[in-house]
């Protein structure tokens, strides 16, 4: 071995050696700990993390509660199958989510392990419950990467490649996006035109939206367009499910995206964040839909595990006593006029967008059309590595920078990444 190199380029020579390139790292980073906002790498070097393990990290790293959580967990029991013997973290998640989601209304919640677990079930509930097969979902929206992940999922590639057949009856309706000329108007005129020349209404089990397009660009849904949503599904009996699993637990000022649009959805997925980095997801829903699926329909031996309910069970505490929101929302207003700021020096700054503490900016080329220019943002990404802050991309064109900053950032460490982000703009020549 070349005593030369790096702890960081050993590991990850190993890396390569062991683990296929379908599985990208998106940084040549080795994490060995991380608290908070900050990551230390395995040659000691200090970063802000503001991708927090792709928005899983609310709370931030290792939180002391979370922590404590798993110890305690772990010790009594950390693994028992529900499907086997019942236990108290799951049964309390559980009446914790329908009490935050559901309200006064009888909401019922399964659990799993990844989002796309959740989103596969949530299909699976609105199919059994109409008795319908048709299911609707966006262009640019990611719900993802099992089959059925990937069909939902509104980008091509390097999702879908050649991984076909793909399961039937999925259909792709538009998301609005006001910095691309398409308005709510324009998209829901689609969906009428889907519904007349696809699918008709009445063969539609569900819809399927993220309230905030996550990997596809960062691009929120407006309000009137999802209350459109709610009024066509009520219409004509199709189950309207929310994708939160990157929207959730604070994310974007409020609990959940959905709220911002004042509507109810009939089934919400929720992941990431839930559980402060412990492996656990949910569908949230109507008692009604979520009993339609009889015995046996729905599970997994993991789900719902016992040490990750314990976390998310802290998690919510968190929320609940930290002030989490409130400071989310003012770490969201600081980054957006943070951006907007950056925006006005660097004119390769297409857009800047997002709710809460989910913001983006959106890098473009110089020239009328503000095309989009992928390698910009990469250039952007691996500056601001070098200055000390991860960040990593989204867009359905990969041309767009995300923020996933955990809610527990400091202002102070806020103030510096956007120093980092500064110099990374000026780097890469923005
Ligand atoms: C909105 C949304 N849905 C579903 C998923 C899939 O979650 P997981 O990677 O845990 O399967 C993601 C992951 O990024 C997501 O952002």
């Amino acid at each position: 071995m070349n005593s030369a190199l790096t702890e960081n380029q050993r590991l990850l020579a190993l890396r390569d050696r062991h683990i296929p390139r379908g599985i990208v790292t998106a940084h040549p980073v080795v994490a060995a700990r991380a608290q908070g906002a900050e990551l230390w790498d395995v040659d000691g070097k200090r970063y802000l993390d503001f991708v927090g393990g792709i928005g899983v990290l609310n709370v931030g790293h290792s939180h002391p509660r979370v922590v404590e959580a798993v110890r305690s967990q772990v010790g009594d029991i950390s693994h028992a199958s529900f499907q086997v013997v019942a236990y108290e973290t799951y049964i309390e998640v559980a009446a914790r989510l329908n009490a935050m989601i559901g309200g006064d209304e009888h909401y019922k919640s399964v659990l799993f392990t990844s989002g796309a677990e959740a989103v596969e079930n949530a299909i699976k509930i609105a199919r059994g419950y109409t008795n319908r097969t048709g299911v609707i979902s966006f262009r640019g929206g990611f719900h993802g990467r099992t089959l059925l992940g990937v069909t939902l999922t509104g980008m091509s590639q390097p999702y879908k490649q050649n991984f076909g057949p793909f399961p039937a009856e999925i259909y792709h309706a538009t998301y609005p996006n006001a910095y691309r000329g398409i308005s709510s108007d324009n998209a829901l005129a689609e969906l009428d035109e889907l519904f007349a020349t696809d699918v008709a209404p009445d063969r539609v089990a569900a819809i399927l939206i993220e309230p905030v397009q996550g990997d596809g660009g960062f691009l929120a849904a407006p309000k009137e367009f999802l209350q459109a949503l709610r009024e066509r599904c009520t219409k004509h009996g199709i189950v309207l499910i929310l994708d939160e699993i990157q929207t959730g637990f604070g994310r974007t000022g409020t609990m959940f995206g959905f709220q911002h649009a004042e509507i109810k959805p009939d089934l919400v997925t929720v992941a990431k964040s839930l559980a402060g980095g412990m492996p656990l997801s949910g569908v949230v829903g109507r008692a009604e839909m979520m009993d339609a699926p009889t015995p046996g329909g729905l599970g997994g031996t993991y789900g719902g595990n016992a040490v990750a309910c314990a976390a998310a069970l802290a998690v919510m505490k968190i929320f609940e006593e930290e002030g989490l929101l409130a400071k989310g929302e003012a770490l969201g207003a600081q980054l957006h006029e943070g951006l907007l700021a950056l925006q006005r020096r660097y004119p390769r700054i297409g857009n800047v967008r997002g709710l809460g503490f989910m913001q983006a900016m959106e890098m473009v080329a110089d020239d009328a059309r503000q095309s989009p220019d992928a390698a910009l943002a990469q250039s952007v990404i691996d500056h601001a590595r070098d200055a000390g802050l991860l960040v990593i991309k989204c867009g359905v064109q990969r041309n767009v920078v995300r923020f996933l900053a955990p809610l527990v950032t400091s202002p102070a460490q806020l103030a510096e990444a956007l120093q980092m982000l500064d110099k990374a703009l000026a780097a890469a020549g923005a």
